[in-house]
């Protein structure tokens, strides 16, 4: 089979196209016919070394495509079915073929693309289940940070659809205007002279860094904040005196990662994600698609920030 290899941590220049001996299930796996393969933040923090992932390995933690071979202790009924796959940090995703534990295996609806599918992928499970801990209720004040990124946009999306008020923060104009037709109630552009922020109920921000400790204070009385991603660095180490200033207004701060979260409960996640884009509650967002061939300038786009939607790599 064709796949990228990663050949060494570091640049884009170390993304290459290579021929691999086909991959066999093994007990409790499912082989996959790889249709299209997400492109995420995590995907380029692996090729750094940041995480996961190892020199002569196959990037990509997530594909849809179709189930050609199963595994012993796998029912065969899975053969045939189009499907999501979660993979785990060893990756694989990138190729034409890949294995997955069949208990990471979600079927697609009729409705649903391949490349729909991976668009919704892990960011927007990242974004349902920090809405679902934040408890976010009909009214909500709520803001999100990143907003044009991959989870941000999908936390935007999801906080609309269930009913909050979102203010989308963003650091291009372009990216803004098409958060607002997509429903934003507010957006601020981080980076201009002037920003107002009011309090919200609800934080959701995959951003971190220095400027967490000002959004921190900007949390309403019984707000929730999640932070669920770094792609500003971790926050400053005294935050914490921030929130024990505001113990009156009993901030809630909750930290997510789905590496803590059962494979049973993103499956679920997952379906009930998949419904509401086939029954077009939500859009899935694509950016663009690549192939496997181009691999690296689908990280140089993402690493760029000019994507609006998910980056997709198709066999
Ligand atoms: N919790 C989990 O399990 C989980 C799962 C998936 C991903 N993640 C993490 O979530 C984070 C976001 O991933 P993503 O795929 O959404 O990334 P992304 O697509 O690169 O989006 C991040 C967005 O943040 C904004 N941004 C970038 N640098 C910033 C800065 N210095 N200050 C403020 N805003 C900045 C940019 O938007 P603008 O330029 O428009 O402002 C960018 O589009 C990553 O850290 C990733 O590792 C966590």
């Amino acid at each position: 089979m064709k796949a990228v290899v990663l050949k060494a941590f570091g640049g884009l220049e170390n993304l290459v196209l290579a021929d691999l001996p086909d991959p066999r299930p093994r007990p409790g796996e499912v082989l996959v016919e790889v249709r299209a393969a997400g492109v995420g933040h995590v995907d380029v923090m692996s090729r750094r070394g940041e995480f996961g992932g190892s020199p002569g390995s196959v990037p990509g933690i997530e594909v849809a495509g179709v189930v050609v071979a199963a595994g012993r202790e796998v029912d065969d009924a899975w053969v045939g079915r189009r499907v999501y796959a979660m993979l785990d940090r060893t990756g694989g995703g990138y190729a034409e073929l890949v294995t997955s534990d069949v208990e990471a295996v979600v079927a697609l609806p009729d409705q649903v693309g391949e490349a729909d599918a991976v668009a919704l992928g892990f960011n927007a499970l990242t974004a349902l289940t920090s809405l679902e801990r934040a408890e976010v209720r009909r009214a909500d004040k709520a803001l999100v940070r990143g907003a044009g990124g991959g989870v941000g946009l999908t936390a935007t999306l999801l906080g609309i659809h269930l009913g909050a008020a979102v203010t989308a923060v963003t650091g291009s104009a372009r990216r803004g205007e098409r958060l607002a037709a997509l429903g934003a109630s507010t957006v601020v552009n981080r980076l201009a002279d002037a920003q107002t922020y009011e309090e919200y109920d609800i934080i959701i921000d995959p951003v971190g860094g220095p400027e967490f400790d000002r959004f921190l204070e900007k949390l309403a009385p019984n707000g929730r904040y999640v932070l669920c991603g770094g792609v500003a660095g971790f926050p400053t180490p005294d935050f914490g005196s921030i929130l024990l200033g505001r113990f009156t207004a009993s901030p809630t701060l909750l930290m997510l990662s789905l590496s803590s979260i059962s494979r049973a409960e993103l499956r679920a996640r997952m379906e009930k994600l998949l419904e509401l884009v086939a029954d077009k509650t939500i859009a899935s967002l694509i950016d663009e698609t690549f192939t496997l061939a181009a691999a690296a300038h689908a990280h140089d786009k993402l690493e760029s920030g000019a994507a609006f939607g998910k980056i997709v790599l198709v066999p």
